[in-house]
C-alpha cells in the first residue's frame, strides 16, 4: 500500500465530520486521567486546538485566558458537578457550546443540562464517532449562527458599496494601493479618510482580501447605520441576551468577527460611550460583553473609516483625541475622483459592463466625446456618482445630454485621449491662473506636487 492509500480512510473519515471540525478549539474537563487522554487523543489530530483541564478551577484558568468554542465537560466530578460549575459559569461569562458528557443519564439531569445551556449530551461509554459527531454538530452550529448574524449585516448594507477590485490606472491610486500592500500584512489598524463615494469600502475589503485573514471573516459595521442605544450591545456583545432565559448568550459582532477583520465605518458616529469602550478594547484586545465578569481575547484587525474631519471631530468634542491618536497609526486618504480623472475611463468601463450584464440591457457606448464630457465634469460624489450615472443612463437607454457622446465606436486610443483631456484640463486652468502653480493646484483640489510632477512629465 502506498502513502497516499494509507491516508485516505483517515481524510474519507474526517470527512464524514464536516470540515467545520479542523477549526475548533477545545476543552476538555474530566477528572479521570484516562477519560482526559482518550478524549485529546481522537479529537488533538483532527481539530485546531484541544486543551485539558482535571477539575473546575484549572478549567476556569484556561477559559480566563483563552476563548473556546467547544467545552467538553464531565458532570460527576469531586467537588463541584459539571452541570453546578456551567451554571456559575453563566453568571461569569462564559462564551463556548458546552457537551456534557455522564455516565448517569436520567431525565432530571437531562432537563438540568438544557437549563444550564448546554447544548448537547453524550452518554459514557461512548465511542469516538459518538462524541466527534456531538463536536461537529456543534461548531456546524456555531458557524450558522456567526453566518446569519454576518449575512444580517451584508444584507443590511448598502448593495451598491464598495465590492469588486480597486481599479484605476491613475498615479494616485497605484499610492493607496501601494501604501494598502506595505499595510496588509501587518496586524495594525488602518483608517481610510476621504469624501463620500471615493471608495473607503472597496479598499478595505481589498486590505482584507491582501491580508492573511483573507480566509476568515471581513464584518462591516457602518456605526452610523445602527442606533446609539444599541450599538453597544451588537459590537461587545451581551451574556444576558435574553432575561427569561439565562443561559441565552448573545455575542457580539468583535467576537463573530474572530480572526478576521472588522471594518468600522464611519467611525465618528460612534457615541462617546462606546468610543470609550472601543479604545479599551484595541488596546488590550480583550473585551468584556455587558454583564460578563470574564474577559475575552480578541484576535482581530481594524479597520476603520470616516468622511468627516476627525480632528475638527475632537476638537468640537464629538471624538476621542485618545481614540483619534489610537486609530490613526496608518492613515490611508482617498483620492478624491477629480484628483485622478485619468481614472475615469476604465472605471466607467468596468460600470458600464458589469451594471449593463445585472440589468440585462445592451451597454451604452463610451465614445471619445462622452468620455471627454465625463473627464470635464466635477465628480462631488466621486466613484458612486459616476457609478450612479452610468446605472441611470443604462436604465433611460441613453446618457443625459450633458454627458451625450457622438456615438462612435469606442476607440483604443480613447484611454490614451483621457490622458489628453486630463492635460488640457490642468493647462487651461493654470492658463486662467496665470501660471501660478499654486493657484491651479488649489482649485484643481491636488497637490501642488502633483501639478508640479505632471508639468515635468510633459516637458519631458
Ligand atoms: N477604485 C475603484 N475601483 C472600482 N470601484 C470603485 C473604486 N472606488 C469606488 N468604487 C465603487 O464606487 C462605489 C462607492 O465606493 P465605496 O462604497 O467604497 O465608497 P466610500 O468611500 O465608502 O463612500 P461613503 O463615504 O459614501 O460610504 C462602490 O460601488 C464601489 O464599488
Ligand atoms: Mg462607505
Amino acid at each position: 500500500m502506498n502513502k497516499a492509500e494509507l491516508q485516505t480512510p483517515l481524510r474519507a473519515k474526517d470527512s464524514e465530520f464536516g470540515a467545520g471540525l479542523g477549526l475548533a478549539s477545545i476543552l476538555v474537563v474530566d477528572d479521570e486521567p484516562g477519560m482526559r487522554n482518550f478524549l485529546v487523543k481522537i479529537l488533538r489530530p483532527r481539530c485546531k486546538r484541544v486543551e485539558q483541564a482535571a477539575n473546575c478551577e484549572e478549567a476556569s484558568k484556561l477559559l480566563d485566558a483563552n476563548h473556546f468554542d467547544i467545552v467538553i465537560l464531565d458532570n460527576v466530578m469531586p467537588g463541584k458537578s459539571g452541570l453546578d460549575w456551567l451554571r456559575e459559569q453563566r453568571s461569569v461569562g462564559f462564551f463556548a457550546d458546552a457537551i456534557l458528557i455522564t455516565a448517569f443519564a436520567d431525565l432530571e439531569t437531562a432537563i438540568q443540562a438544557l437549563r444550564a445551556g448546554a447544548v448537547d449530551f453524550v452518554l459514557k461509554p461512548f465511542r469516538s464517532n459518538q462524541i466527534l459527531n456531538a463536536v461537529a454538530r456543534s461548531i456546524d452550529r456555531l458557524h450558522l449562527r456567526r453566518e446569519n448574524f454576518l449575512l444580517k449585516y451584508e444584507l443590511s448594507a448598502d448593495a451598491t458599496s464598495g465590492r469588486g477590485r480597486l481599479l484605476g490606472p491613475s498615479q494616485e491610486i497605484a499610492g493607496v494601493r501601494e501604501m494598502m500592500e506595505r499595510a496588509a500584512p501587518l496586524p495594525t489598524a488602518v483608517l481610510f479618510t476621504g469624501d463620500s463615494g471615493t471608495g473607503k469600502e472597496i479598499a478595505a475589503r481589498a486590505l482584507h482580501a491582501m491580508s492573511d485573514r483573507a480566509d476568515k471573516p471581513f464584518v462591516p459595521v457602518n456605526c452610523a447605520a445602527i442606533s446609539p442605544e444599541l450599538i453597544a450591545n451588537e459590537l461587545f456583545g451581551n451574556v444576558k441576551g435574553v432575561a427569561a432565559d439565562p443561559s441565552v448568550r448573545q455575542d457580539g459582532l468583535l467576537l463573530y468577527a474572530s480572526g478576521g477583520t472588522l471594518f468600522l465605518d464611519e467611525i465618528v458616529e460612534l457615541p462617546l460611550p462606546v468610543q470609550a469602550t472601543l479604545l479599551r478594547v484595541i488596546e488590550e484586545m480583550r473585551i468584556r460583553p455587558f454583564g460578563s465578569e470574564r474577559e475575552i481575547p480578541l484576535n482581530l484587525r481594524f479597520i476603520f473609516a470616516t468622511n468627516a474631519d476627525l480632528p475638527v471631530a475632537v476638537q468640537e468634542g464629538r471624538f476621542r483625541e485618545d481614540l483619534y491618536h489610537r486609530i490613526n497609526v496608518l492613515n490611508i486618504q482617498m483620492p478624491s475622483l477629480r484628483q485622478r480623472i485619468s481614472d475615469i475611463g476604465d472605471l466607467a468601463a468596468m460600470f458600464m459592463l458589469k451594471i449593463s450584464h445585472e440589468l440585462g440591457v445592451p451597454p451604452l457606448v463610451l465614445d471619445e466625446q462622452v468620455l471627454l464630457n465625463l473627464a470635464c465634469y466635477d465628480w462631488p460624489g466621486n466613484v458612486r456618482e459616476l457609478r450612479n450615472l452610468i446605472e441611470r443612463s443604462l436604465i433611460l437607454g441613453e446618457f443625459p445630454p450633458e454627458f451625450a457622446g457622438t456615438g462612435d465606436e469606442i476607440s483604443p486610443e480613447a484611454v490614451d485621449s483621457l490622458q489628453l483631456v486630463e492635460k488640457r484640463h490642468i493647462l487651461t486652468v493654470l492658463d486662467a491662473c496665470d501660471g501660478n502653480r499654486a493657484e491651479a493646484a488649489r482649485r484643481l483640489g491636488v497637490s501642488r506636487k502633483t501639478i508640479d510632477r505632471k508639468c515635468a512629465m510633459w516637458d519631458g
